[in-house]
């Protein structure tokens, strides 16, 4: 079988500072991969990599055996990876509805000329978006917040609500970079449902987390990062008893206890 995503020997160089230092994994289709790391570890970079956002200093990354190195964020986008961000990012005053059907503009075909004018292609285009984001919101249980200005939605809600954003251009794989932070039990909790539940659906995900026990519930197998470098890679129950793995931790043991 071969990889959806090949990220092979990659450095990313900030001036003096190797912030991922001769990196090497692969995620298979289907497949829930986790990166841990502590932090400033380059988890982060590694993302911004995958997804465009900075231009890897060298080595290769593949996309279905395609290579993304010198590609732009929004071709990346459109060929099937998207992401969250570790700090939510949405459109405070605009509704939920609109916050998805933003994500969705890389999949849009009509002209603005189109839009401009109101034609019954850019009407019917809108009607078509509109429809899809409720039901990517009814898929991540926000139906009924539709028309909720996203600041006003609680803080659980909005980071689901980035994560509904992130599907809306069709994703193969996606990207979360720390989802949980910042959630309390119950809303982690459900988070996992929802992680677990877009796999069952077919997403590949790529995930950033300091919670341990979310890390280790849903991942297939787990990267993890030190100061640049892959210290360790295996499942949750390999990494989690790697000596390596346990020292970079600052000496104490990775237990679902731990949370950053
Ligand atoms: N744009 C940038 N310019 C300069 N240095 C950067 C830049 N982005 C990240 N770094 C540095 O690269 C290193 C890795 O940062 P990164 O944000 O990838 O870590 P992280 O593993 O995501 O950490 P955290 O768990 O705290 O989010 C850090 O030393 C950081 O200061
Ligand atoms: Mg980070």
């Amino acid at each position: 079988m071969t990889a959806l995503l090949e990220v092979n020997n990659i450095a990313k160089r900030f001036g003096g500072l190797l912030a991922v230092n001769d990196v090497s994994f692969s995620i298979d289709e289907g497949e829930i991969l986790a990166m841990i790391g502590p932090n400033g570890a380059g988890k982060t970079t590694a993302f911004n990599c995958v997804t465009g956002l900075y231009a890897i200093s060298s080595g290769d990354i593949r996309f279905r055996g395609r290579s993304l190195v010198r590609l732009k964020p929004h071709r990346i986008a459109a060929l099937g990876i998207t992401r969250t961000f570790q700090n939510i990012r949405l459109f405070s005053y605009m509704t939920a509805v609109d916050n998805v059907m933003v994500g969705e503009h890389c999949r849009m075909q009509a002209h603005v000329w189109d839009a401009v004018l109101r034609t019954p292609k850019a009407r019917r285009e809108e009607r078509d978006v509109a429809t899809r984001a409720v039901r990517i919101l009814a898929r991540m249980g926000l139906e009924q917040y539709a028309d909720t200005y996203a600041h006003n939605l609680p803080y659980g809600l909005q980071r689901r609500l980035e994560i509904a954003r992130a599907l809306a251009s069709g994703p193969a794989l996606l990207l979360l970079d720390e989802p949980a932070a910042g959630l309390n039990p119950n809303e982690k909790a459900e988070l996992m449902g929802v992680i677990s539940r877009l796999r069952d659906d077919g997403l590949t995900i790529f995930l950033i987390e300091h919670d341990m026990r979310l890390v280790m519930g849903v991942s297939d197998r787990i990267v993890v990062l030190d100061q640049g470098s892959k210290i360790a890679e295996g499942t949750p129950a390999e990494v989690r008893n790697d000596a390596r793995v346990i020292a970079a931790y600052l000496g104490t043991a990775v237990t679902e206890e731990r949370s950053a």
